[in-house]
């Protein structure tokens, strides 16, 4: 078999064999093939697509290609997440617990922040002791034990994608919907857990701008994912603006924190309820109706909130920062973006806030940057509110002395006002199963 055909039939618009997608995913990880005939084969791929079946296979052999993570002990009990990213996304740190505590088992591999948006990782380890590396043992067995583990990627997971990811990124081919639907979900697949919840963020600060693009890919990742036999849904949420109003690590524990301990009425408590309904109809097989009604239940009687601090302490964390979030560090400088209209927010954009926070320090314009976990933005108001001249729109919080124009001329841009109130946007767009 030679690469150049199997480019070749993709570049002419024809269906590849299992055996090729299988030679190509091999030859690829173990680089014998060279990343510029991948790159060409992810070209073709951008412009002839690929079928569902050639997905399932590009999919099976990308899980394939490292260690997986075995978590049959647990049953049908495992419950996943995962969100296409977002700014401002604290989801999996109110959601995980809420799970946890109505029995499902979340053993989760999260990422680190790249770019305006922000990961897992690097949120909980704002909290001072946590650990996000723990042993292949000590990882399940606090699964076992709390119900609830996030640790970092580990190990040998899904190495084809590592490497034809940052091939996708520097050559204009992420954004082909079989791509990325075969990155993600092999990752999801190496992970283990029998049942998945895809939050398929959509607006300014997501990958897929309009709802018609993210249909599009939560259809494709949950068809691939139910084919290669797991549980599988999607929830396509709301990215214009960023979620809840802190953007930033220790900021955005510190909201989930609070969200979670007094069950206050907000978007970040709306779009963490239907995730978590989802998933607890997955894993214990009821409506999510009913799902709905346990997970109201374990916010309101504090069951939730228990586990967040057993799951915390359980890796090391120091509770009384959950408890209390006025002991998170606090930075050198809080400055304040004021309004300059009298009217309303029409729009915040998501990216451009990201961006911001990466100004400030609370992410990472390259791989190798230390972020800075005390920094980021509360959004004191948000889109559709009233404002007048001088109200306080966002505070920025910084360490770093150079950084307040650049990151003032990013929320100059991000916002939009109006003289109308603007028609409310949905926070849940659809839910494809
Ligand atoms: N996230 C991934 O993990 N993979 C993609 O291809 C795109 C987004």
């Amino acid at each position: 078999m030679r690469m150049y055909d199997i480019i070749h039939k993709k570049r002419e618009g024809f269906e590849l064999s299992d055996e090729e997608i299988a030679f190509f995913v091999e030859g690829f990880t173990k680089g014998e093939i060279p990343d510029y005939q991948a790159a060409a084969l992810c070209m073709a791929v951008f412009f002839r697509g690929m079928t569902g079946r050639e997905t399932v296979k590009l999919t099976e052999c990308m899980a394939d290609s490292g260690d997986r993570m075995d978590l049959s002990r647990f049953g049908d009990l495992t419950a996943d997440k995962h969100s296409t990213g977002g700014v401002g996304d604290k989801t999996t740190l109110i959601v995980a617990p809420i799970v946890a505590s109505l029995g499902g088992k979340v053993a989760k591999m999260s990422g680190r922040g790249l770019g305006h948006t922000g990961g897992t990782v690097d949120k909980l380890e704002s909290i001072p002791g946590f650990r996000t590396s723990l042993s292949p043992d000590e990882f399940l067995a606090q699964a076992e034990r709390v119900g609830l583990a996030v640790i970092g990627q580990t190990g040998n997971l899904t190495p084809a994608d590592k490497k034809l990811y940052a091939l996708r990124d520097v050559t204009a081919t992420v954004d082909a919907i079989p791509l990325i639907t075969s990155s993600i979900m092999s990752k999801k697949l190496a992970a283990g857990s029998k049942n998945i919840v895809l939050d398929v963020k959509v607006g300014s600060g997501a990958f897929m701008k309009t709802p018609e693009q993210a249909r599009v890919l939560a259809r494709s990742m949950v068809d691939i994912g139910k084919s290669c036999g797991r549980n599988v849904n999607a929830v396509i949420t709301n990215m214009d603006v960023p979620l809840g109003r802190a953007v930033g690590n220790s900021l955005e524990v510190a909201e989930a924190a609070e969200v979670l301990r007094t069950a206050k009425e907000c978007d970040l408590l709306q779009v963490c309820r239907v995730l978590a309904s989802h998933m607890v109809a997955l894993f214990a097989g009821i409506s999510p109706e009913e799902a709905e009604k346990r997970v109201r239940e374990a916010i309101s009687s504090g069951a939730a909130y228990a586990k967040m601090r057993e799951w915390i302490a359980a890796q090391g964390g120091d509770v009384s920062y959950i408890d209390d979030t006025s002991l998170f560090p606090k930075t050198a400088y809080a400055i304040p973006f004021t309004s300059e209209y009298e009217g309303y927010i029409h729009s915040m954009d998501a990216e451009l806030i990201g961006d911001a926070s990466v100004v400030l320090g609370a992410g990472r314009a390259s791989k190798e940057d230390v972020i800075d976990h005390a920094a980021g933005i509360i959004l004191e108001r948000k889109t559709g509110d009233r404002i007048k001249r001088g109200d306080v729109i966002m505070t920025l919080y910084t360490n770093r002395e150079n950084a307040e124009e650049s990151a003032l001329e990013f929320c100059r841009k991000a916002v939009v006002f109006g003289k109308e109130k603007p028609e409310p946007e949905p926070l849940v767009y659809e839910v494809i199963s």
